[in-house]
């Protein structure tokens, strides 16, 4: 039996299932006909490392069916995340004759999902299209709250929107292929979820705890579907929450030009945040020792592999958005107790300082 979560963006009256279990991607050509009904073509998109494991058995599904079918195999890697892929994508819409009636169904990571989103977006003004994400990443962050993006030269998720799936189908058995580095980078955000939870006033139960991978996968969809609700176009500062710990992520990853990939750098972040909460005497000093420990656990950085000058973070994290001006930065803190968070404007460059 399949576990499920729906998502309600109040803005959009948009709902949509998520679907959880393992073996589920045999069931794609079932679902799309109970999601997007009018669609008699489809295409998927996906990359060149998930097509060596699924495009054989995803073609094979479609040939048993009435579907038009073609796929698009994608290069590899957030250096694809770009306009020349979307191109791709367009040229080959066009070249199959995809009408607006019918579908696009994304198979792959968080870099599949988010192109592959936002050329379902524009293509036509908007065709109906389905996620299958299939890393950790993908499952249990990227493919729930509707952000869709490309790169644009430095400038990571700069071209995009905010559009919805029919529907996700999270086949957990897909996890099997993806290597130890990746899982472990899913498993900081799941980390970081279970540093949050109590913040979100849904409770699903915790995540600080072993669990059955798809109760995981099932909680942090509720969760992130819960603040999405909440906040679906990220306007009242609620879905900020869940950046806890990216603000230091993200210098890490563009320091290092993506060597530390975003779930290590997420790891690294988190440390960072208790620490500063700490040295602002919001959250007890053993707190971070519970919090390394959780990392660890997964194999996961809790300090840089490189060491960057502080300049140079502080001046990567000035290129976020979360900050107020030169030299005051908005930040998600943990506060109180762990599982509980807050967004604060006031944080100087020198407490930051503090931690790097
Ligand atoms: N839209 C959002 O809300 C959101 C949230 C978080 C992250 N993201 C985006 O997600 C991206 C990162 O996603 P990711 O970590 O999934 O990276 P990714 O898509 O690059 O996947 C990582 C690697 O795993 C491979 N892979 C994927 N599934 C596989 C499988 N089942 N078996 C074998 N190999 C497999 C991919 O080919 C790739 O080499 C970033 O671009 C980030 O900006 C988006
Ligand atoms: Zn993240």
């Amino acid at each position: 039996m399949a576990s499920s979560t729906t998502v309600t963006v109040p803005q959009a009256a948009e709902r949509y299932p998520i679907l959880i279990a393992a073996g589920l991607l045999a069931e794609l050509p079932l679902r799309l006909q109970e999601w997007i009904p009018s669609a008699s073509r489809v295409l998927v998109v996906t990359d060149t490392h998930v097509a060596e494991h699924y495009a054989t058995m995803v073609t094979r599904l479609f040939q048993e069916t009435p579907y038009s079918f073609s796929i698009k195999v994608l290069p590899i890697g957030e250096s694809h995340k770009t306009l020349a892929s979307l191109e791709m994508l367009y040229n080959k819409a066009i070249e199959t004759g995809l009408k607006r009636n019918d579908a696009i169904v994304a198979i792959g990571g968080g870099v599949v999902g988010d192109i592959t989103g936002f050329f379902a977006s524009t293509y036509l003004r908007g065709v109906s299209w389905i996620q299958v994400p299939t890393t950790l990443l993908a499952q249990v962050d990227s493919s729930v709250g509707g952000k869709v993006a490309v790169n644009h030269g430095n400038l990571k998720n700069i071209i995009g929107a905010f559009y919805h799936p029919k529907g996700v189908l999270i086949d957990t058995d897909t996890l099997k292929t993806i290597s130890a580095r990746d899982f472990a980078c899913g498993m900081a955000e799941v980390v970081k979820y279970s540093l949050i939870e109590k913040s979100i006033h849904v409770n699903v139960g915790s995540l600080r705890e072993p669990l059955p991978l798809e109760t995981m996968i099932l909680r942090c969809c509720q969760l992130k579907a819960a603040v999405v609700e909440a906040d679906a176009e990220e306007r009242q500062g609620i879905r900020e929450i869940l950046n806890l710990g990216h603000t230091f992520a993200h210098a890490y990853e563009a320091l290092s030009k993506g060597e530390i990939p975003h779930g290590e750098a997420v790891s690294i972040g988190l440390v960072k945040a208790f620490q500063l909460a700490i040295n602002l005497a919001q959250i007890s000093g053993d707190s971070v020792n519970e919090v390394i420990a959780m990392l660890e656990s997964h194999h996961l950085p809790t300090g840089s592999p490189i060491a960057f000058s502080a300049d140079h973070m502080l001046e990567a994290m000035r290129h976020d958005k979360k900050i107020v001006d030169a030299d005051t930065f908005r930040l998600v803190l943990p506060f109180h107790c762990l599982g509980k968070v807050r967004v604060q404007t006031n944080i100087s460059a020198e407490q930051i300082r503090s931690v790097l």
